[in-house]
C-alpha cells in the first residue's frame, strides 16, 4: 500500500479525484490538504471533508492549506465549479471542521516517512512549494509527486484553458510551480494534453453508467457532476486522471521533458514550455501524452461502484 497525501482544491473533479483515491486499496490516504484555486480554501476544505463524511470516510484528516497564491491575489473558477464548488448539489455540510496546518501536515508526514509517501497534487501548487521552501528537504524526502497541472502542447489537446497557453492550476500561481518544477522532485505530469481528450472525458452515455451505480459513492458523484454536464454536455475528469496515474501508469504514456513555468509576462503567466533535454541536461517532468480511455473510465467505474 503506497502512502498518500492529497493536495486538493475541490473543485468537482477534486472531488471525483477523492472519491477514485478513497476507493483504492492500493493506496492508503494519509490526510487531505486543501488549497485556494477553484474557491475559496474555507470552501475547498469543507468539501473535502463534505466529500468524506457523505461516504463514511471521515475517519480522513483534512487541513486548510494557503488561502491564496503566494505572490499575486486568487482568481477562482465558480463558473466552473458552482459558488459552493460542488456543483450547487447540496451536498451536506460536515459535523467535523478541517484542521489548520496543512503545509507543516505534508512537510511533517513526509519527514517520518521517508521514501515513502506520494503527493497528488490536483489544484494550484502553493501548498506543495511552501512546504518545500519552508522545510527544504521535503523534495528529496518525497517518493514522487504526481500533479494536474500544465498544457505542454505535445497532442492537440495541449492547449491552455484560462489563456491559449496557461492552463488554470499553474496560471493561478506560477511561482509556486515555479519552484515545483525547478526542486528536483520526481514529477509526473497530467496536464491539459490527455485530460480533455474526449476520450477521457464524461460523456452523457458514461454519465449515466455511473448514475445507474447504487451506493453513496456513485450518487454523490452524479449529483456533483450534473453541474458541468447541464451546462456543457460532459465533464472533464483532470484530477481524476492524476490518481488514475499514481494507480495504473501501465495504461498512460509518458515523455521525460525539462520544463519551464513562465512567470514574468501577463501574455505568458503560467505557460509550462516542455522542451526535450539536451545531452547531458536532466529533465524534470515525465509528461503524459496519452492514456487507454476506456481503461481509465473502467477504473473510475468499477472503484465507485465498490461499497466503502
Ligand atoms: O485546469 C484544470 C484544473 O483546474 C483542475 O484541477 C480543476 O479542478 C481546476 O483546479
Ligand atoms: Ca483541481
Amino acid at each position: 500500500m503506497e502512502k498518500v497525501i492529497l493536495d486538493m482544491d475541490p473543485g468537482i473533479d477534486d472531488a471525483l479525484a477523492l472519491l477514485l483515491a478513497i476507493s483504492s486499496p492500493e493506496i492508503a490516504v494519509q490526510g487531505v490538504t486543501t488549497v485556494a484555486g477553484n474557491t475559496t480554501v474555507e470552501k475547498t476544505g469543507l468539501n473535502a471533508r463534505r466529500v468524506l463524511e457523505y461516504v463514511g470516510r471521515g475517519e480522513i484528516p483534512v487541513y486548510y492549506g494557503s488561502s491564496s497564491p503566494m505572490t499575486r491575489p486568487l482568481t477562482t473558477a465558480e463558473h466552473v465549479h458552482g459558488l459552493d464548488g460542488l456543483g450547487e448539489a447540496k451536498i451536506p455540510m460536515p459535523r467535523q471542521l478541517p484542521s489548520l496546518g496543512g503545509i507543516q501536515f505534508i512537510a511533517e508526514t513526509v519527514a517520518n516517512n521517508p521514501g515513502e509517501v506520494t503527493l497528488i497534487a490536483t489544484g494550484p501548487l502553493t501548498n506543495v512549494a511552501l512546504a518545500f521552501i519552508l522545510y527544504s528537504r521535503t523534495p528529496r524526502l518525497v517518493k514522487r509527486l504526481v500533479i494536474m497541472g500544465g498544457a505542454y502542447h505535445l497532442t492537440p489537446y495541449g492547449r491552455g484553458n484560462v489563456t491559449p497557453l496557461s492552463e488554470f492550476n499553474i496560471y493561478t500561481d506560477p511561482e509556486a510551480a515555479n519552484i515545483v518544477f525547478n526542486s528536483s522532485v520526481p514529477l509526473t505530469c497530467v496536464g491539459l494534453d490527455i485530460s480533455t481528450n474526449p476520450s477521457v472525458k464524461i460523456n452523457r452515455k458514461r454519465y449515466e453508467a455511473i448514475r445507474g451505480l447504487t451506493g453513496k459513492k456513485a450518487e454523490l458523484a452524479s449529483r456533483i457532476m450534473k453541474y458541468q454536464l447541464e451546462r456543457w454536455g460532459e465533464v472533464e475528469v483532470h484530477d481524476v486522471l492524476a490518481v488514475a496515474a499514481a494507480l495504473r501508469p501501465e495504461i498512460f504514456q509518458t515523455v521525460e521533458m525539462r520544463v519551464q513555468v513562465l512567470t514574468h509576462s501577463d501574455a505568458s503567466r503560467g505557460a509550462t514550455v516542455a522542451v526535450k533535454p539536451r545531452e547531458g541536461e536532466k529533465n524534470n517532468a515525465s509528461i503524459c501524452t496519452s492514456v487507454e480511455g476506456e481503461k481509465f473510465f473502467e477504473l473510475l467505474l468499477s472503484r465507485l461502484s465498490e461499497p466503502g
